[in-house]
């Protein structure tokens, strides 16, 4: 994906009070920014954040995390955020790669990582960079609690295939997976769309999901 860069886009995303700073400080105290709430939920790659934002306003009794690593698009979802009548206080984007997953979360601290729409690096050589792949599943289980899952949702098959070939190669547990989610009557129910969702599913696209749980 092209961006085009937004003039100042990452000195309001340090200003905004939305956006915690990516610091190892953070490491084991990501709940305190939120008071009493039973659970953090964190979407890696949460782009321009509608998915979380309306996830925050459903689910008040859980903490939301965006993690994003281009500020441009993190921007968008903060400037989103700030057009809110209320904008959720159970809602905080933080501008990092989810390479430093573990720098800035303590083992077991996150209780739900959603990957929606990960960018697919189609060619073999970017493998590695995949959001599903082994080394990151890795980071994920160290991070997640006892009992934490992921919810990955693409429309893009050949991804979605080698990403259960990842999870079940790495001793995941396939929880429930459908190739139609839309049409899927269980797994739909409460189904937020993301931004990509809603691009890709009026254009006819089935959407895939897997919930993976250790
Ligand atoms: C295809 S977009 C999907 C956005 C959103 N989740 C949706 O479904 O509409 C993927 C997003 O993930 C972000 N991203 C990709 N790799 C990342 C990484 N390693 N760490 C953090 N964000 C990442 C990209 O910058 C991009 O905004």
């Amino acid at each position: 994906m092209r961006l085009r860069n937004i003039p100042g886009a990452r000195e309001a995303v340090a200003a905004s009070p939305f956006c915690v700073s990516a610091d190892p400080s953070m490491r084991g105290k990501w709940r305190s920014l939120f008071g009493e709430v039973c659970a953090l939920h964190l979407e890696i790659g949460s782009g321009k954040g509608r998915f979380l934002i309306e996830q925050a306003k459903r689910r008040k009794e859980c903490a939301f995390l965006g993690m994003e690593r281009t500020s441009t698009v993190m921007y968008k979802a903060l400037k989103k955020l700030g057009r809110e009548e209320e904008a959720p206080g159970n809602l905080r984007f933080v501008l990092a790669d989810a390479m430093l997953l573990e720098s800035l979360f303590a083992a077991g601290e996150v209780d739900r990582i959603y990957l929606n729409f990960s960018d697919p690096w189609p060619k073999e050589r970017h493998a590695m960079r995949r959001l599903t792949g082994a080394a990151f599943l890795a980071r994920y289980a160290r991070v997640l609690a006892r009992d934490g899952v992921i919810e990955v949702k693409t429309d893009n098959r050949a991804l979605f295939d080698w990403s259960e070939e990842q999870v079940l190669a790495a001793g995941w547990r396939i929880e429930a997976m459908t190739h139609d989610l839309h049409a899927d009557e269980h797994m739909r129910q409460n189904n937020v769309m993301t931004e990509y969702e809603e691009r890709f599913s009026a254009l006819g696209h089935p959407i895939c999901k897997m919930i993976i749980r250790r």
